[in-house]
């Protein structure tokens, strides 16, 4: 079976509400491509703009960030229901970002995942080891055991709707690709584990993309790997290059 593509910009927290509009203008044209799921994931404040300014375009909207509870008293936050309402499809949830910066455990993460499942939303989770773990070796056992966590709970019918994001702390935002060797090598992993947790249907079904400063030059070569299905892009997913990684 076939996997659909998805390419996904993290917009992380760039790019006014006017801005951004800009940004969906600009690259319009060059994110056309039937063949592949194309998801801006943007600022919160940029959700209500952007999926106006997409309507009737091949793109669909994400989000980056939400709170578990569906209503009531939590100063700053916001919905999943307000997310699904406003028109999103795609969540980032267990980005490496708001697991340090933000201090966001397996424990929030997999409510999280449970919690946009309920609201019709669809996780793109988000998985990787620093630099210290890469050099220990001891990353595959940090990543099964965040998989494992995160997704406690999970029914194989929500991990096929599911995405997996494989992104390498150490890559992310310095430049730094992983090889496509050693993206592949951990992708692969990744779906063996579904296999374990679930079944081989299941891991034949799940996307997993790999993040971590892919861009325009290497981006063929990482999806050409059998166990690469998509990107979730940062710093290029600003630029005129994501089109470019769109049709890679
Ligand atoms: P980058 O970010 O492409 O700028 O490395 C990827 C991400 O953090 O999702």
């Amino acid at each position: 079976m076939a996997r659909r593509r998805i390419i996904a910009g993290n917009w992380k927290m760039n790019k006014t509400p006017s801005e951004a509009v800009a940004l969906c203008a600009e690259l319009k044209d060059l994110v056309k491509n039937d063949a592949v799921d194309v998801v801006y994931c943007v600022p919160a404040i940029d959700i209500v703009p952007v999926v106006e300014a997409v309507k009737g375009t091949n793109v669909l909207v994400g989000a980056e960030n939400f709170y578990i509870e569906d209503k009531g008293a939590f100063t700053g936050e916001i919905s999943a229901p307000m997310l699904k309402d406003a028109g999103v499809t795609y969540i980032i949830i267990g980005h490496s970002e708001r697991r340090d910066i933000f201090g966001e455990n397996d424990i929030l993460i997999n409510a999280k995942v449970k919690k946009a499942f309920a609201a019709g939303l669809k996780p793109i989770l988000c998985c990787g080891e620093s630099l210290a773990l890469r050099k220990a070796g001891t990353y595959t056992a940090w990543i099964r055991r965040q998989i494992t966590w995160d997704l406690d709970g999970v029914t194989a019918d929500q991990v096929k709707d599911l995405v997996i994001a494989y992104e390498p702390i150490w890559a992310i935002g310095t430049g730094e690709t992983a090889t496509a060797d050693q993206a592949q090598e951990v992708c692969k992993m990744i779906r063996d584990l579904i296999a374990e947790l679930y079944d081989a249907a299941t891991a034949e079904a799940v996307r997993i993309q790999y993040g971590g400063s892919m861009n325009a030059g290497n981006a063929a070569e990482l999806l050409s790997k059998p166990d690469i299905d998509g990107g979730l892009i940062g710093g290029a997913s600003l630029k005129a290059d994501f089109g470019q990684i769109v049709n890679a």
